[in-house]
């Protein structure tokens, strides 16, 4: 009864409505948030959001938990369409691209990756996220099931599983929300690299959109974005945000302080 009640849950959902006239375009083209607000239910969320990256860079996000970060994220795939200003891809509004299509250009990967209760093969399907070392050690290698019937991931091996599965699609544009917090450093690191080199799909780095509060994820990015309350504190590269007063620099003087000791505590 309960499933039943899950399933038409879903079955009775109206069909979402696209707006008349939207279409295809190449999402593989600069984006640009312009003076973007929004909010949920007429709570104001996110106000004047401006930025413009260019494709196949890398966007970082940094900022508290509800400043607004997976917010611009649901925005970019209109989940919810901005309330004012625009997002343009290619100088186009995205209110006039397909939500169909504008979603299946974009490779999405949650904070809570969800597998299903299959084997990591069906999970998956096999590609290069580094995720291969760790599932050839176990007996079933990439037969081996997920969930209840299977094996137990952990919380940084589930997300090297989210991680490939979408990798493996051809994305225009790849979101990462808070998804190698629980992947070590250097996972994390092993995972941009081969982004970068576009081994995902033996092609091109989509534009990506990294939220994360790691500083070497953050460090990399072409530009960081320091979101308060729903606002653009700060914009930059590294080199620039660490010689600004800001919730950066302080993120960085925190992180750097933490290495010191530990060397020191090490050595
Ligand atoms: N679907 C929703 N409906 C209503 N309020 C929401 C919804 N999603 C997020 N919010 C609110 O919007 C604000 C920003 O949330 P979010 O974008 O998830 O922040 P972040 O990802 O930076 O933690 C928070 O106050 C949150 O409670
Ligand atoms: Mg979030």
């Amino acid at each position: 009864m309960v499933a039943m009640k899950r399933l038409y849950e879903v079955l009775d959902a109206p069909v979402e409505q696209d707006t008349p006239g939207a279409g295809e375009a190449d999402l593989y083209k600069p984006i640009e948030f312009r003076h973007v607000a929004f909010g949920y239910d007429g709570q104001p969320v996110l106000s004047d959001v401006s930025f413009t990256v260019q494709p196949g860079q890398t966007v970082a996000i940094l900022g508290a938990t509800g400043s607004g970060k997976s917010t611009m994220m649901n925005l970019l795939q209109r989940l919810y369409d901005a309330k004012e200003g625009e997002i343009l891809i290619g100088g186009r509004d995205i209110k006039t691209i397909e939500k169909k299509y504008l979603r299946s250009r974009v490779g999405y990967v949650l904070q809570e990756p969800f597998l299903y209760s299959r084997t990591i093969r069906e999970n998956l399907a096999i590609t290069d996220a580094h995720s291969d070392g760790f599932i050839t050690q176990f007996k079933e290698g990439y037969d081996t099931m997920v969930g209840e019937r299977g094996v137990t991931l952990s919380g940084g091996q589930k997300q090297r599983v989210a991680i490939a599965r979408t990798l493996l699609r051809d994305n225009d544009i790849l979101i990462l929300d808070d998804s190698l917090s629980a992947v070590d450093t250097e996972t994390d690191r092993a995972i941009r690299d081969a982004l970068v080199e576009g081994r995902g799909n033996g092609s091109r780095v989509p534009t990506t959109f990294i939220i994360s509060h790691r500083l070497t994820t953050l460090a990399d990015a072409d530009l960081i974005l320091v979101l308060e309350d729903g606002k653009i504190a700060q914009q930059g590269t590294h080199e620039e945000l660490i010689h600004q007063s800001g919730l950066y620099q302080k993120v960085y003087r925190i992180q750097a302080a933490l290495e010191d000791e530990l060397n020191s505590e090490i050595a």
